[in-house]
């Protein structure tokens, strides 16, 4: 059953069960995990029969885990300030376990700890196992979790075992299938919950619900009447302490191969058959197969990178990329891209560019879709425009989360030029309260045993099958870097790619 069918959060039964944090000690765990169990317990919305275990290899006490995690949730829950009341009561259920990820010993302990839980705590054998721990120790401790009979084979009903796996899934395609390989000899995919954490968004949770709980977009929903699609994931943060992670990983790793090809895909997708997990991964999958794949001679046309220099943003002097810690000062890792796809499809004709466009130290933090509609036929108001301005609709994924429609209006007078105007909504001042955290949504619905949310293992082969090609070409050259200053909205390149199109970058 989907998320999406419910009327209400707390509506569902919620099965009791523990959670298990691999790498509780990590930078994952304080600023996104530990806020969201305390903000879903807070919420009333973890089963009442529940406990967590941080399993991690510095030495700790239980004590010293609890306070850490109160200072991480003091300073990153959405929700301030911290609930004393509540947190004493709730650390109660919060325990700490030292191992090694290839220690025997370790995972026996681990098993003979959940037991007691589940007999102090009622929870009935049902496990949920967070893998926010290096890529490579992902089938390390699936194959350990599967010897010491902490993954059950999977059946209806109670008890369950389920594993989430933080990204990267896969360095690229060959890695990916092996990877996968490798896990599903101890995890069925029913059991395994490749977590994306722009799928918990509220904005993109709606993406779906825009398109097809609404009559009036989904008839222009194609090539006929969309011109282009713009999706721009920028940041104005630089990489911080994650220099080490980032020179491996570089932003098509990061956040093009699965965030932004999680927003494209759902932009572009066909109208599932139901709202089930499968049949709406089905047709995201479709998508990604009916891209066009990129030729070695599209490399230089389609796609530019960027890396980051010294410059100026938010007020503040930043450094360049190749200044920042743990990073190579000749690195080659981008930290900007831009690309266009076409989708090779009936609804979008292999015509409708889509047009991505993320980076690091851009001059501000903003997710949007933009679609962009044809030109209206230009025999009556040509005139009394100042200029030509097509509709566009901007889905604001964050921050100001919200919908806009750009439309041409008659200006009030008796001249009557036209002017583009904006339609507005925003689920601030509509709804009110903050909505709850994507790490919140993504535990709560694997506690529920809903994958909808989740990456399924054809999906992450079929993007990684897109990027492999280009990761390849790359490894052989790399443009002259730095070559854009912190601040501004990347390289010139960029812009000239798409300006050969006749278009450009929308000014966010
Ligand atoms: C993470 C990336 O997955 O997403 C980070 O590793 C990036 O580099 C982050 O900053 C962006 O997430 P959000 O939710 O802040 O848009």
């Amino acid at each position: 059953m989907n998320p999406l069918d419910e009327p209400g959060r707390s509506a569902r039964n919620i099965d009791p069960c523990i959670l298990v944090i691999f790498g509780a000690t990590g930078d994952l765990t304080g600023r996104k995990l530990a806020p969201a169990i305390y903000n879903l317990g807070k919420d009333g919305m973890l089963p009442a029969n529940f406990a967590c275990v941080g399993f991690a290899r510095r030495d700790k006490s239980n004590e010293d885990f609890r306070k850490e995690l109160k200072e991480d949730v003091s300073e990153h829950s959405r929700t301030k300030p911290l609930d004393e009341t509540f947190w004493n009561s709730f650390q109660e259920q919060v325990f700490y376990h030292r191992s090694e990820f290839d220690s025997d010993e370790g995972y026996q302990a681990l098993a003979k700890l959940l037991q007691q839980l589940d007999t102090r705590f009622s929870t009935r054998g049902n496990r949920v196992f967070y893998l926010s721990v290096q890529p490579k120790f992902f089938p390390l401790i699936i194959e350990k979790l599967k010897k010491f009979g902490l993954i059950y084979d999977t059946g209806n009903g109670e008890p369950w075992s389920r594993v989430i796996i933080e990204k990267p899934f896969g360095h690229d395609l060959p890695s990916a299938t092996a990877l996968q390989n490798e896990i599903q000899k101890n995890l069925a995919e029913s059991q395994t919950y490749r977590i994306d954490h722009y799928l918990g968004k509220e904005t993109v949770q709606n993406i779906l619900v825009f398109r097809f709980a609404n009559s009036i977009f989904e008839s222009l929903w194609n090539y006929k009447h969309i011109d282009h699609v713009q999706i721009t994931v920028a940041e104005d943060i630089g990489i911080g302490t994650r220099g080490a992670f980032f020179e491996e990983e570089g932003l098509l790793r990061d956040i093009v191969q699965n965030h932004m090809m999680q927003l494209l895909t759902l932009v572009a997708m066909e109208p599932p058959v139901s709202l089930s997990a499968a049949a709406i991964r089905d047709e995201k999958v479709k998508v990604l197969q009916s891209i066009r794949l990129l030729t070695p001679d599209d490399f230089e046309n389609h796609v530019v990178r960027g890396q980051y220099g010294p410059g100026f943003v938010n007020g503040e002097n930043a450094i360049g990329y190749r200044q920042e810690g743990n990073v190579n000062p000749e690195s080659r890792v981008e930290t900007f891209l831009a690309l266009r796809f076409y989708i090779d499809n009936w609804r979008w004709a292999g015509t409708v560019p889509f047009y991505l466009r993320g980076g690091k130290r851009l001059p501000k933090r903003t997710t949007e879709i933009a679609i962009t509609f044809k030109d209206a036929p230009g025999v009556l108001f040509q005139q009394h425009m100042k200029q030509n301005e097509p509709n566009v609709l901007a889905l604001r994924i964050q921050p100001n989360e919200g919908i806009s429609m750009k439309i041409n209006c008659k200006v009030p007078g008796p001249s009557s030029p036209l002017q583009p105007v904006k339609m507005d909504f925003r689920y601030g001042a509509y709804f009110g309260e903050s909505p709850p955290e994507a790490y919140e949504r993504l535990i709560w619905d694997c506690i529920l045993g809903d994958s909808t949310l989740f990456a399924r293992a054809d999906e992450v082969a079929a993007s990684w099958k897109i990027f492999t090609p280009l990761l390849e070409y790359w490894a052989k050259s790399a443009p002259p870097f730095p070559n854009y200053p912190c601040g501004s909205w990347g390289p010139k390149e960029a812009d000239e790619m798409i300006a050969k199109d006749n278009r450009s970058w929308r000014k966010l």
